[in-house]
């Protein structure tokens, strides 16, 4: 558990098929061989049932894709408690993703839970305002991903990079020590490339990798783009 170095590539099984139960250590382990060959992080968000396999599965990363603004653990069924997750050295976790979007306050009350607990923080944010308003909560990340480019095998790095340049300036002037990472539709080297150049320390993808032939290849390439950057 810790905190996690960039470039970093975030990999989000999503509630995919192909991301699930012993489908997901293996992904998971794909991830890790990955991060040995380039030298470059690569961090997985499991579902949560998985979370714990995964997590004894590997050594790299491993987010939850949700948590509950809970203050601690106890009588909350069904709620996902950042206090155990942490005890079952989960990394970090994601939050405010536009398919579990959370309220404003809610992302705050998380983002201040997860630190209490040591846990990695990625607040997603839909808009460079949005961005702008959570960065102000102190999280470790702020994600970028315009939510209709999610899915589409568009990069928002390619289609709309004005959009991560506007959220890398507004995080940056709210608090210099938040990261940016960028998604949606994050597909190649190039895009990955583009993102980091456009100022994100990192990428939040999901299909490209978890629905791929061969998800290995692409991590590859994804990795091979990141490491060129960072040089
Ligand atoms: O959390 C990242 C995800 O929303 C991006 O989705 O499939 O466009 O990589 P995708």
């Amino acid at each position: 558990m810790g905190k996690v170095a960039t470039p970093l590539i975030l990999v989000n099984f999503k509630a995919y098929k192909e991301a699930c139960g012993e489908r997901a250590v293996a992904l998971a382990k794909v991830c890790e061989k990955v991060t040995e060959d380039f030298g470059v992080e690569i961090a997985v968000a499991p579902q949560f049932f998985d979370l714990v396999k995964v997590r004894e599965a590997v050594s790299i990363p491993v987010f939850s894709q949700h948590i509950d603004p809970v203050p601690k653990a106890g009588a909350f069924t069904g709620h996902v408690v950042a206090e155990n997750l942490s005890e079952l050295g989960i990394d970090g976790t994601v939050l405010n993703h536009s398919e579990r979007k959370l309220s404003e306050e809610g992302v705050k009350k998380c983002i201040g839970i997860a630190n209490s607990c040591g846990l990695v923080t990625v607040a997603c944010a839909d808009t460079p305002e949005e961005a702008e308003r959570i960065a102000k909560f102190s999280p470790d990340f702020v994600a970028i991903e315009p939510p209709e480019l999610i899915g589409t095998g568009v990069s928002v790095s390619r289609a709309k990079p004005e959009v991560v340049t506007r959220a890398v300036e507004k995080v940056k002037s709210v608090n210099e020590s938040v990261r940016v990472l960028c998604g949606a539709g994050i597909s190649s080297g190039e895009d990955v490339e583009k993102a980091l150049e456009l100022g994100a320390e990192g990428v939040l993808v999901a299909s490209a990798v978890v629905k791929a032939e061969e998800p290995q290849k692409v991590l590859e390439e994804f990795a091979a783009s990141a490491k060129k950057l960072r040089g």
